[in-house]
């Protein structure tokens, strides 16, 4: 492969018109687990980026107000995100995409896959729960990826977990060095501020919301007789101590191994009052990376080259139920997007245009004429573009890093009302598409095998077919635990098919899985089919 052609630069400036919209584009998404803030701090972001106006505006989840985030009614009935949004601000010359994950577990998937669209995370961490389950997790994929992590421990107005306790917790259960970046005075009742390490600055906490210029004071010396005036003699030689404790055990902050993944800058405060999110901001603005480059299979894609490749990595269906209309959420991976260009679908061979790609802005979406590196938008889609597409101006390039994971509940589907199998065939397909289900089609029957990670998906699957597809089903237990994708030589498929075709089926793409009871029989298997390779995702790059 020849390299790819980069962007002529403009004259005299030494860096072309594309780089220069690129590098102002910052592209992420909060990871945490549900009830740790991140609807409160998504707000407030979005109040610094000036995007919303009032406090409240995307938290109404659990008063049924319009939201930002969530796009269906069940999930405002339920109170939860299930969908994968996009809220676009502008923040001191920057372009900030936000990326909203849901936040419960059975949707994992959809966040898994919205990671593979961001260039970094700020994770979330209620302080007095400390590091949960789900936060784990998502560390895990973002550790995988190397995806640089900035950190918020949140809800200092509360009594908590020691702040070294937490740091902690981080290091041990998150395996990444947490580098602290400002060391909070007092806690809960007696949270008095944060003192902020690196601008050497006293920032002091008001429970209701918005610090002033008298709020924060620079400290450039702890023994600064100011500091006992601020927040009495107790606290401050408490804030001594420890801070001389921490400078000797933690590191000092370090861009590239921020952008490497293997330390979290860390901050304190609490969202609901406002406290610590615009240091938090700041820093952001200042360390994030802007749109890194992106490997496909046949090469790695640098942002900065001329022609357009982007990534389709979710899709959003009957927004309206009245038309089947469906959005195909892209991330432009390099060059310029156009509007009404010619471009090429990889997947298919066709071409494609769009006519009205939106950004995503807070509130709204808009018709853009062009989009650069970093930024999402939304396509209209007929039903032309699965998950995982890559769409270039012609050169054959396949992203990786959506892969399906092993889904861990299936379910048979029992069609209820025979004049109606065609919607609920077609429902199902393309509800598959949009990643909200796994669908398996048995080798030996024909038969439809649902996979999910979580029941609660089934609920979603069950309701969706009912309002969007008129279609009514019943969901059956099947007896699997698991499933891993396969390949091998010819010869010892054949020999494994003669014996477990019953347990064998086709995943949406045509891969082939066998689906196995418990990890005991998949270990059984395995050493018995030895020649064989199982693969815990559809990438087939991890081992089962
Ligand atoms: P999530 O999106 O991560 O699920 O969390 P969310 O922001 O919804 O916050 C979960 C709960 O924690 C909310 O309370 C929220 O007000 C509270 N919270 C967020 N940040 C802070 C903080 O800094 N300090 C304290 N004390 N609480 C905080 P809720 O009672 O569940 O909801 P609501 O009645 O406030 O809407």
């Amino acid at each position: 492969m020849d390299s790819p052609e980069l962007t002529p630069t403009s004259a005299g400036t030494g860096i072309s018109p594309l780089e220069k919209e690129l590098s102002k584009r910052l592209t992420f998404a909060i990871i945490s687990h549900p009830d740790a803030g991140k609807t409160t701090i998504t707000e407030k972001l979005l109040f610094f980026g000036g995007a919303i106006h009032m406090a409240g505006a995307v938290k109404s989840k659990k008063n049924a107000r319009g939201t930002v985030s969530d796009f269906m009614k069940m999930e405002q009935e339920r109170g939860i995100s299930i969908s994968t949004s996009v809220m676009g601000f502008d923040y001191r010359e920057r372009r900030v995409n936000l990326l909203d994950t849901p936040g419960h577990a059975d949707f994992s998937e959809d966040t898994y896959r919205t990671l593979t669209a961001v260039d970094s995370t700020l994770m979330v961490i209620d302080s007095v729960k400390g590091v949960e389950e789900r936060t784990r997790k998502l560390c895990e994929i973002c550790r995988m990826r190397k995806t640089p992590i900035i950190t918020f421990l949140n809800k200092f107005d509360r009594e908590g977990k020691e702040p070294i306790e937490l740091l902690d917790e981080v290091e041990s259960e998150l395996f990444i060095k947490a580098c602290p970046m400002s060391w909070p005075v007092g806690q809960g009742r007696g949270f008095r501020g944060v003192y902020s390490i690196y601008e050497k600055r006293l920032i002091l906490f008001d429970a209701h919301g918005w610090q002033d210029e008298d709020s924060s004071v620079e400290i450039r010396d702890l023994n600064d007789p100011v500091l006992e005036q601020k927040v009495g003699k107790t606290l401050a030689e408490k804030l001594k101590e420890e801070l001389e404790l921490v400078q000797g055990v933690y590191p000092v902050f370090d861009r590239n191994a921020y952008l490497e993944g293997t330390i979290t800058p860390l901050f304190f405060g609490s969202a609901l009052n406002n406290f610590g999110v615009r240091e938090l901001l700041d820093c952001f603005v200042d360390i994030a990376p802007p749109p890194v480059p992106r490997q496909a299979d046949e090469r790695e894609v640098k942002p900065s080259e001329q022609k357009f490749s982007g990534l389709v990595f979710k899709i959003h269906a009957n927004l309206d139920p009245k038309h089947r209309d469906r959005i195909a959420f892209l991330r432009i991976c390099s060059g310029t997007f156009e509007r009404n260009k010619m471009y090429h679908h990889v997947r298919t061979g066709k071409s494609f245009r769009s006519s009205n790609p939106t950004a995503f802005m807070a509130q709204n979406r808009e018709i853009i004429d062009e989009a650069y590196p970093g930024d999402i938008i939304g396509l209209h889609d007929t039903g032309t573009l699965k998950i995982g597409d890559t769409i270039t101006e012609g050169e054959t390039l396949h992203f990786t890093g959506i892969p399906s994971f092993s889904p861990q509940i299936f379910n048979k589907v029992i069609n209820l009302d025979p004049l109606k199998g065609k919607q609920l065939a077609k429902g199902l397909e393309q509800l598959s598409e949009e990643g909200v289900v796994q669908l398996f089609t048995k080798e030996t029957t024909n038969e439809k095998v649902l996979g999910v990670v979580g029941q609660l998906q089934f609920e979603v699957i069950k309701y969706r077919l009912e309002e969007e597809y008129k279609a009514v089903c019943r969901f059956e237990p099947v007896e699997y635990g698991g499933a891993v994708w396969i390949d091998g030589p010819e010869k010892a498929l054949d020999n494994f098919l003669k014996f477990n075709m019953q347990h064998t089926a086709f995943d949406k793409d045509k891969g082939r899985v066998y689906m196995y009871r418990n990890e005991w029989a998949l270990e059984r298997t395995r050493a018995e089919y030895k020649d064989l390779k199982f693969f815990s995702t559809s990438e087939m790059d991890h081992s089962a």
